[in-house]
């Protein structure tokens, strides 16, 4: 069972949310709804799943009005909504409409498996939408199959293709490699990624399936992808500072090309479970059911949709979201420093309604 918190008050005077161990997070992730139309292997079972119910989840007023407190009194400097699957929510481009319409100049972005988004693409961006980040494993049809119970590989590549000719830069690619389903095929991805404009990241598979499959010695590591890679393409450090994000970027060339020469593109590596980036972390994560998990391995959530359905004020509610953040564990939901140290227990809940 994930622990619910009592909640802790804090000031707001700090007007940031800062933890025990230094750091702030101006980074928000809100996750609109727990259901997906995919079920891939790495986040969701076959069926069994049991979704929040419809007076469980964020409405479209109290996503905007938790995004709007986040960048007003905190500073937040980056909205992404989540899911599940965003796409799934239909009122997802009033929720965009009404943080563009309160905070002109703040991103914000989407993680979505890209289903149906060539049709949704052009109100998300009139609505105030800036960048998308798009989940796919492979170009292998069949793989892609296996991977996500579901033959739906031409959608998704059409929601690409329609994320970059609405203008969006960079339209990112997000590919979880498993061992003897996708991994042989992670040249063929970055060099289709490369083809097309998108910038692919590679990112370790968590232990946060509900199948509970997940094992260390299955695991296609950050190191071995670039192994791959280098088998293809020259990868150089990006020289741009990396800063908080996830991912380690690098710079692809064609094999023996001179450091000089322009690169093909970058390619990224989310080496999350080997090269843990925790130190730097700068994200606030907000469940679909409207609960502060201060880290993505967190066991313990703080409520604020009951305090927001309670008449509570803005300060009332960023009060108990700092006093939540304060907490934020130092690495992978607890004090442990690896995901082999016996500090560490999974989350119960699984990635698709943490929303990554
Ligand atoms: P941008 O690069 O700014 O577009 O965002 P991003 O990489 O944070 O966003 P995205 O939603 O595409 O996340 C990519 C992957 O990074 C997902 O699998 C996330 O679960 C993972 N990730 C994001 N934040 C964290 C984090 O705090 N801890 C860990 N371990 N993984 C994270
Ligand atoms: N490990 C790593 N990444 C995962 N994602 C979903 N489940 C896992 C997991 N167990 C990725 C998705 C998506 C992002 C939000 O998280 O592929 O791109
Ligand atoms: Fe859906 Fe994303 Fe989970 Fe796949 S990883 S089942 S696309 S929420």
């Amino acid at each position: 069972m994930t622990t619910v918190l009592p909640t802790p008050v804090v000031p707001v005077a700090s007007r940031e949310l800062s933890d025990r161990w230094g750091r702030v997070a101006d980074d928000l992730r809100i996750s609109l709804i727990d259901k997906c139309n995919l079920r891939c292997t790495y986040c969701m079972p076959e069926d069994g799943m049991v979704w929040l119910k419809r007076n469980q989840l964020l409405t479209a007023a109290e996503a905007v009005r938790i995004a709007d407190i986040g960048v007003r009194i905190f500073g937040v400097r980056d909205v992404r909504f989540t899911g599940g699957e965003p796409l799934v929510r239909h009122d997802l481009a009033e929720i965009i409409a009404g943080v563009r319409g309160l905070h002109p100049e703040v991103p914000i972005s989407i993680t979505t498996n890209g289903i149906g988004l060539d049709r949704r693409i052009t109100t998300l961006v009139d609505a105030g939408l800036t960048r998308v980040n798009v989940s796919l494993d492979t170009v292998d049809r069949r793989a892609f199959a296996d991977l996500t119970r579901r033959d739906r590989l031409p959608e998704v590549i059409r929601g690409l293709a329609a994320a970059k000719d609405a203008g969006l830069d960079p339209v990112k690619v997000n590919a979880v490699l498993m061992r003897g389903v996708n991994d042989q095929g992670a040249a063929d991805l970055l060099a289709w990624c490369l083809e097309r404009g998108y910038q692919l990241r590679f990112i370790e598979q968590m232990p946060l399936d509900a199948d509970r499959t997940w094992a260390r010695r299955n695991l296609v590591s950050g190191a071995e992808v670039r192994d791959r890679l280098s088998e293809r393409f020259d990868l150089t450090p990006d020289p741009v500072p990396r800063g908080s994000a996830p991912a380690a970027l690098w710079e692809v060339r064609p094999k023996g090309a001179s450091a000089r020469d322009t690169p093909l593109g970058k390619v990224g590596v989310i080496a999350s479970v080997t090269e843990s980036f925790c130190a730097a972390c700068s994200r606030t994560r907000i469940t679909a059911d409207g609960k502060v998990r201060s880290c993505l391995f967190s066991r313990e959530e703080t409520d604020l949709l009951a305090l927001l359905r309670s008449g509570a004020s803005d300060e009332q509610v960023a009060g108990v979201w700092a006093g939540a953040m304060r907490l934020k564990p130092r690495a992978y939901g607890s004090d442990a420093v690896t995901l082999n140290d016996p500090e560490y227990v999974r989350p119960d809940r699984t990635m698709s309604a943490i929303g990554g």
